[in-house]
């Protein structure tokens, strides 16, 4: 796919590009909201940007890609954008966009890298971005065209109505929400998230993912921890109530349960027990026979959400168990399932697939216990709650 000359300038600039990088990115969102400070306002999330995730993320990402064409120049790797061209079509980015990004980010490649952007760098890293640009639109039109089901993909934000708020624990609250236009609730896979839409006091229109943490007949439900410091988080806590209307985009996801009858391994941690609980909703639904092995770790009863949910769900499933690690139990638990959690004393049955959802040190540390008990690097599945930063690792 990568043409021979190009692949050979972009092997040999690649060290160069990839230590610029964190200067690249930097230049490149300056340059981007400047001409352009309505995506900052409206379509970026805008903490991402303060904390730098987001810009990581990106960097990551090319660089991956490029690794990934000079090593198979015939093949474009499809597979490592899936995530990308999800989260594009639930915030809503359009194809024309893709100049606009390209403009910028050329632009801050020259600022940065100067004299050594010769005419034949520019072109072959032309070649690089509009490769991964043009596969993911190929994905994104494919993934707008599902969602709009028949319907004007141009229409992403439906209003829904909140029919019920829930507080599961002190910072986090369900809502069960309904479509307000009267159209069918979207379909959705186990394990999907939808983006949500806030109009902030400031004016700005800010957009944040929730995993779908359940549903009922024709509603969506969502589960939202209220972050310190966090804007959108902290403003659907304080204003959204039953009888209000929220924005939301269809679900969205390339992490979801997959159909099978294997023995299947769902752990989280914290908040990451969101995606976890649908998918074990959907397999009582379903009357599954498939052994479940549900993990999950929390700072304490008080702070785990979904506790009812997970033994009520656990108790339909014939094969189901589940194991729950607090770092620092309330009254009596065993000494075992003390702590961070630990795989060590759980038995994990050959030919398991494992979906994993929590923050990054606890995905490392699960995934390496899984790897060592035999479970195949491409039956492990995560879900980051955050700008994957394993994307480029
Ligand atoms: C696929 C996916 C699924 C998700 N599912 C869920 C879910 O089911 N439930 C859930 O609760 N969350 C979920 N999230 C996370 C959610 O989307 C939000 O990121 C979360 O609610 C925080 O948003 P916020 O606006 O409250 O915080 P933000 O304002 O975006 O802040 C985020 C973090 O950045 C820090 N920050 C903000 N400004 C600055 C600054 N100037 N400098 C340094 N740091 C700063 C904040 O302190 C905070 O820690 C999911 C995310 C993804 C990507
Ligand atoms: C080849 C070009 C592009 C690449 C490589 C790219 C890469 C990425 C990556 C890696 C993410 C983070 C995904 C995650 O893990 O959640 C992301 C998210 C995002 N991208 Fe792109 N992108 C490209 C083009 C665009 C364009 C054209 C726009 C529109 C202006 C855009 C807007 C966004 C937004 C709004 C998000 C979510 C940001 C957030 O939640 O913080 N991207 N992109």
């Amino acid at each position: 796919m990568l043409s021979a000359k190009s692949a050979e300038v972009v092997e040999a600039t690649l060290p160069v590009v990839g230590a610029a990088i964190g200067d690249i990115t930097p230049r490149f969102y300056d340059r981007l909201f400047a001409a352009h400070p309505e995506l900052l306002r409206d379509l970026f999330n805008r903490g991402n940007q303060a904390n730098g995730t987001q810009r990581e993320a990106l960097a990551g990402s090319i660089a991956a890609f490029a690794s990934a064409l000079i090593a198979n120049p015939d093949q474009r790797p499809d597979a490592m954008l899936a995530r990308i061209a999800h989260k594009h079509v639930s915030v809503g980015i359009d194809n024309e966009q893709y100049k606009v990004v390209h403009e910028h980010l050329f632009a801050a490649i020259v600022e940065v890298l100067g004299a050594a952007v010769t005419p034949e760098v520019a072109a072959a890293w032309d070649e690089v971005y509009w490769l991964m640009a043009n596969a993911l639109m190929a994905v994104e039109d494919r993934l707008r065209d599902e969602a709009a089901a028949g319907g004007d993909p141009a229409d992403l934000w439906r209003p829904y109505t909140v029919v019920t708020r829930y507080q599961e624990t002190s910072t986090v609250t369900s809502y069960l929400v309904r479509p307000a236009d009267g159209r069918p609730v979207p379909a959705s896979r186990p394990g999907q998230y939808v983006s949500v839409r806030t109009e902030l006091p400031d004016g700005a229109h800010q957009i944040r993912q929730y995993s779908l943490s359940g549903g009922a007949d024709g509603a969506l439900r969502f589960s939202v921890k209220r972050e310190d410091g966090g804007e959108v988080s902290g403003h659907l806590h304080d204003h959204l109530r039953t009888g209000d209307t929220v924005e939301l985009a269809p679900p969205m996801g390339d992490i979801f349960l997959a159909d099978g009858d294997g023995p299947v391994l769902l752990a989280s941690a914290g908040i990451g027990n969101t995606p976890m609980t649908a998918m074990l909703d959907h397999l009582a639904a379903t009357g599954s026979s498939r052994q479940v092995i549900s993990v999950h770790g929390d700072h304490d009863q008080l702070s785990h959400a979904f506790r009812a949910d997970l033994e009520q769900l656990t108790a339909k499933l014939p094969g189901a168990t589940a194991h729950v690690f607090y770092e620092r139990p309330l009254g009596e638990w065993p000494a075992e399932r003390t702590g961070l959690v630990d795989l060590a004393t759980v038995e994990i049955p050959a030919g398991t697939t494992a979906y994993l959802c929590g923050p990054l040190p606890f995905l490392r540390a699960v995934r390496g216990q899984l790897l060592a008990a035999g479970v195949a690097a491409a039956d492990i599945h995560y879900e980051v709650f955050g700008p994957d930063l394993w994307l480029g690792a």
